[in-house]
């Protein structure tokens, strides 16, 4: 049995026994390929009539994934058991999306077939345009690239048969296509620039830069330096287990709603400012504090407990030792400021305030250091992505893990719709009153 077989199939090995007054009863645990045992309390309520409660599921598995896993205490991150370290020092976001995806890398043929595949499904449909063309000029990208994603099912409602596996697969081949498209689509919408065919002859990142950045007037130089650290982004952004917004895409997918509608799902969920939406709130925050002389007013009011200021782009969820995407990104971040010679006072601000909060016993004693978004933050910044496209950036990479769950969940033998229960806290059973006597 390989190790991905494993982590489909976890192994049942002893049992633990639940103590509930004079209640007692033994519930199955699960080991997993790597890391902790789990809990299996599906059989709880029936045999006990008890439920369990887990606020935001900090303590709860909600599926069985061989697709990432996340080590948070030791800060190891491994996309179908490759180091992210590796991937992001030797791979390309195209074959890192393959890995997801089949759960193997691939050999030169096969990655020469997907790459066709992919290229050869980047354009949209023509009357996408008319749909963007019909939100207001100052649209938000996120918006127009949720509703974009979702509006493909109406395009392909041919090919969603979610039994067929061919289908599925196009599905998935098609979002990882046109989600750049339809991203870069948004940017030069929201611009008044023209919006600009995919490329065939370029590859996956270079066309998705020429989408965005090429105008009529004058040729586009592709920079070596930019090419690379988008390349990297997109690898560290494209699968993180079961955050918020997989979740969302497998909570929907548990409906078996289409794939397009799923991910539109994802990206909604992806624009928070407590999830992806960061990195687009780091660069707020940055202007907000506007000068490095004001970095330590700022950690001031990150640590006072009154104000509800909280330093964007620190602490993670599951990192609580630090983030190994942040620490790839950390030295990128410092090559492409070097190398592109920027000389911005708001990427000042970013390094006084990275430097202050590492020393500074507050975020050192809660293990709050500056997570993906801190850096991402900035190296978009200084390759002249505008703010409001940072999180439709970190679509574009988490794509290729939205897709690649989608997938796993539909040959899932255990696949449920998801259903949580709650505890409930409203008024007690009680008569109606009539109104003129309320
Ligand atoms: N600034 C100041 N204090 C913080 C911060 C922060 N960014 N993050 C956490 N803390 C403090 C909390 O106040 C709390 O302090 P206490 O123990 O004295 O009460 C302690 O650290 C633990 O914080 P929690 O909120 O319990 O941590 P949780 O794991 O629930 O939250 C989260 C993680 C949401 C990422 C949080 O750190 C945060 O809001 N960060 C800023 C937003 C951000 O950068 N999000 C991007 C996450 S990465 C991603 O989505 C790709």
């Amino acid at each position: 049995m390989s190790s991905n077989d494993k982590a489909q199939h976890p192994s049942t090995g002893d049992q633990v026994t639940l103590q509930a007054g004079d209640r007692s009863v033994s519930l199955p645990l699960l080991r997993p390929t790597i890391g902790a045992d789990c809990v299996d309390i599906s059989r709880l309520p029936k045999e006990t009539g008890l439920f369990t409660y887990d606020a935001g599921y900090t303590a709860t598995a909600s599926c069985k994934s061989a697709i990432t896993y996340i080590d948070g205490d030791n800060g190891v991150l491994l996309y179908r058991g490759y180091p992210i370290e590796q991937l992001a020092q030797n791979s390309s976001f195209l074959e890192v999306s393959y890995l997801l995806m089949n759960g193997e890398l691939p050999t030169p043929s096969e990655f020469a077939a997907f790459d066709d595949e992919v290229t050869h499904h980047t354009m949209m449909h023509e009357s996408l345009k008319n749909f963007l063309g019909g939100f207001r000029h100052d649209a938000h990208p996120m918006a127009m690239l949720c509703s974009s994603v979702a509006s493909l099912s109406a395009f392909y409602h041919d090919t969603l048969d979610l039994n067929d596996p061919e289908q599925r697969r196009l599905a998935a081949i098609r979002l990882i296509a046109k989600v750049p498209t339809l991203a870069a689509a948004a940017y030069r919408y929201s611009v008044g620039w023209p919006i600009r065919y995919p490329r065939n002859n370029l590859d996956y990142v270079d066309r998705f830069l020429h989408m965005m950045f090429e105008v009529p007037s004058e040729p586009l130089e592709l920079n070596p330096v930019v090419r690379k650290a988008l390349d990297l982004l997109f690898i560290l952004h494209a699968d993180h287990e079961q955050n918020a917004s997989t979740s969302t895409v497998r909570m929907v997918g548990s409906t078996g709603a289409n794939p397009y509608a799923c991910v539109a799902a994802g990206i909604a969920a992806l624009w928070g400012p407590a999830h992806g939406g960061a990195n687009e709130a780091v660069l707020k925050q940055l202007a907000e504090i506007g000068d490095a002389k004001h970095v330590d007013k700022a950690l001031a009011r990150a640590k006072d407990k009154d104000d509800n200021f909280r330093l964007m782009g620190f602490g993670h969820r599951v990192y609580k030792n630090f983030d190994p995407r942040a620490k790839i990104i950390r030295e990128m971040t410092h090559e492409v400021l070097g190398e592109l010679g920027i000389d911005d006072p708001m990427l000042e601000v970013a390094m006084r305030l990275e430097e202050a909060a590492l020393k500074d016993d507050y975020f050192v004693q809660r293990k709050l250091y500056p997570n993906v978004d801190f850096y991402s933050g900035i190296i978009y910044k200084a390759l002249k992505i505008p703010t409001e496209m940072f999180t439709v950036m970190f679509a574009i990479g988490r794509t290729a893990g939205w897709v690649s769950h989608w997938l796993e969940q539909q040959t899932d033998p255990e696949f449920k719709i998801g259903r949580p229960r709650q505890i409930y806290t409203g008024a007690d059973t009680r008569d109606y009153v009539a109104r003129d006597k309320r």
